[in-house]
């Protein structure tokens, strides 16, 4: 096995920005994913709690338990050696108490997470501060905040408001004074989202937020082809895995049927799929 590559840490979140160098975030799910991920050189991987929807097929995040989360978190943080593992806090396990947040929060780290995300501005702030207190790394996330998809009607973020940019910077600014060391972005208007990034000593992690983030960061499902639902108008796919592994499965299944597997050498030839967008 090759040498252990150094780990990337909460701390050089903050000095990839003040360098300009982009951070790159990508969610996984699995060891396996971790993995491949990790060898490809992504800086972050965030065990989100759109797992919900990619992995256990549900419409929404809400559904998304503690123990979910828990266990997806120890698969991911064995298979990545170098990235940043990020375990998103789900409904219901940071709003009820701050100390409820912090005993939830410290089994996610336990599980092999680094660092929580919780989402939302004011109501947060003291939650967020007491898990900074007692060492637990926090990444905000703002704008559209899928775990309040019924009181924004859909997974939207308030079109067009002067006002939302405005509490957008604020609710920005007070996390950063909470000791968080990232702010997600989700789906904010590009020049609130460059605003924000202009004003904060933190990063700025952007997803349909347009480039002015110091971030960026893709459901990897939609990133390679692997969810059959809708993907996100900003979303880019670089590979359609889910259309090579139909192709695959139908040329076992061929194989079988017909008797070429086991034991026989000649497979059903693969059909031209799969092929990369840009
Ligand atoms: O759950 C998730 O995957 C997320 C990202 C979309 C940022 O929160």
């Amino acid at each position: 096995m090759s040498p252990s590559p150094k780990r990337v840490r909460v701390p050089d979140f903050k000095q990839k920005k003040a360098r300009g160098e982009k951070i790159v975030m990508l969610t996984a799910y699995d060891a396996s994913m971790a993995r491949l991920l990790d060898q490809a050189g992504i800086d972050a991987l965030l065990v989100g709690d759109s797992l919900g929807m990619v992995i256990l097929g549900c419409e929404t995040t809400l559904p998304v338990t503690l123990g979910a989360m828990l266990h997806h978190v120890r698969a991911v943080s064995r298979g990545a050696r170098r990235a940043l593992v990020i375990a998103d806090m789900p409904f219901l396990s940071f709003q009820v108490s701050v100390a409820e947040a912090v005993r939830n929060a410290g089994r996610l780290i336990q599980a092999g997470a680094a660092a929580v995300k919780i989402e939302g501005g004011k109501p947060i702030l003291e939650t967020a501060a007491r898990l900074v207190e007692v060492g637990i790394p926090v990444m905000g996330h703002l704008g559209l905040v899928p775990q309040s998809v019924h009181q924004l009607g859909g997974f939207r973020f308030p079109a067009g408001a002067a006002e939302a940019a405005e509490q957008l910077l604020a609710d920005a600014q007070a996390l950063e004074r909470a000791g968080v060391f990232a702010v997600v972005l989700e789906s904010v208007p590009e020049e609130a989202a460059r605003a924000v990034t202009a004003e904060l000593s933190i990063p700025t992690i952007g997803i349909g937020a347009g480039p002015g983030c110091d971030g960026q960061v893709l459901v990897s499902y939609d990133v390679f082809g692997l969810y059959p639902g809708p993907a996100p108008p900003f979303a880019r796919q670089y590979a359609n895995l889910g259309e090579l592994m139909v192709d695959a499965a139908r040329r076992y299944a061929q194989d079988v049927r017909e008797g070429r597997f086991p034991g026989g050498q000649k497979q059903a030839a693969p059909s031209p799929a799969g092929s990369a967008q840009p």
